[in-house]
């Protein structure tokens, strides 16, 4: 290795190591306002990724407070084994929900069933998500990271609020990442199919941003109709998705990596406080942030139209030309 990359390393993590993980967490802690104990008592929550790490770690913290939960992932086993972690007389307020959202087809038949099921939801997670180090094509012909972590939310949100599946006064929490602040808004970005462009990281990065411009895109279209979307990053929360996707890091981190629930704080502060909307900010630790930290990401690739236009036509495209 040399200089260079290994100052480099140094500095990154310098930099995030006492913000991100459970240093941050702890320290911000001691300034925030005393609140009453969570209260979601009546509500019905819609989890997406509820199978493992923070998704788990929400329906979790729903549930004992009193919310009924839809609990989504690709695999009913998951599910059905993390329902089973939970104490006895929560099981009952969680139905599980199997949709492989890695599939454009398969999001669409998530959200046929949950709109047949007529039921309407207090609040969203769109929390479901990936970092692939190697590239893996979908049967559709499109590249996973991409799929999962912002096409399917696109689909999945824009699909229930247009089927008036949220009740009044709703709230929809999308769930990046740090690893945003790497990519400029593009299109260019997500979906890279060729294996001689693809890096993981990277795409990941891309989608991330793309959930934060979504966001704001999300409040301009549909804020009219009560529904408040707010975009949060857990910092650095040790995970079964970490460990897959970044073992090293998740080795010399261990100590200190925020447990699921501390990883999930923000999501569910929001839901219980509902802070006013405010346009380009990400939520961490109860506190809004900037959306940029790189001079390099802040002049967008792309337009949020033509992000939104882009994710119009892959919609409209069958599946097939996808891939071409
Ligand atoms: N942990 C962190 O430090 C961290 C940092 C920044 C951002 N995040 C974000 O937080 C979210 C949760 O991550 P995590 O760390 O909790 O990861 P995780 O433990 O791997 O959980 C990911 C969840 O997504 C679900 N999922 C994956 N592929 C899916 C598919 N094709 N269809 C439906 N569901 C699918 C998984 O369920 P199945 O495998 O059962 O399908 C699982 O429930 C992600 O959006 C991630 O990018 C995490």
């Amino acid at each position: 290795m040399d200089t260079r990359t290994l100052l480099k390393i140094i500095n990154f993590y310098a930099r995030f190591t006492p913000n991100y993980t459970k240093i941050g967490y702890f320290a911000r802690k001691l300034g925030w306002p005393k609140m009453p104990p969570l209260d979601f008592s009546g509500q019905n929550w819609l989890i997406t990724g509820a199978s493992s790490g923070l998704g788990k770690g929400m329906m979790r913290a729903a549930t004992e407070a009193g919310a009924t939960v839809v609990a989504v992932s690709s695999s009913q086993a998951n599910l059905d084994a993390a329902v089973a972690e939970l104490p006895e007389s929560l099981q009952a307020s969680v139905t599980t929900m199997p949709g492989d959202m890695s599939l454009v087809s398969g999001t669409q038949a998530l959200l046929e069933k949950l709109l047949a099921s007529g039921q309407k939801f207090d609040v969203l997670q769109n929390n479901a998500g990936i970092l692939f180090n190697e590239l893996a094509l979908t049967s559709e012909g499109r590249e996973t990271t991409y799929v999962v972590n912002v096409l399917s939310h696109y689909v999945l949100t824009k699909g229930l609020v247009e089927g008036g599946a949220f009740n009044n006064d709703a709230v929809v929490v999308n769930m990046t990442s740090g690893g945003m602040y790497n990519a400029p808004l593009g299109t260019a970005g997500l979906n890279t199919t060729d294996p001689a462009k693809f890096n993981g990281k990277a795409s990941y990065a891309y989608a991330k941003r793309a959930q934060v411009a979504l966001t704001d895109y999300w409040n301009d279209s549909y804020g009219d109709r009560g529904i408040s979307f707010y975009v949060t990053h857990p910092g650095w929360t040790r995970t079964p998705g970490v460990k897959k996707a970044l073992p090293v890091f998740s080795i010399i981190q261990k100590p200190i990596l925020r447990t699921p629930r501390q990883g999930c704080d923000t999501a569910l502060w929001l839901c219980a406080t509902r802070p006013p909307v405010e346009k380009d900010v990400v939520w961490f630790d109860r506190k809004t942030r900037v959306t940029h930290m790189y001079d390099y990401t802040k002049k967008p690739q792309c337009t949020i139209e033509e992000l939104v236009e882009y994710f119009e036509n892959e919609i409209g495209q069958p599946a097939a030309a996808a891939t071409a």
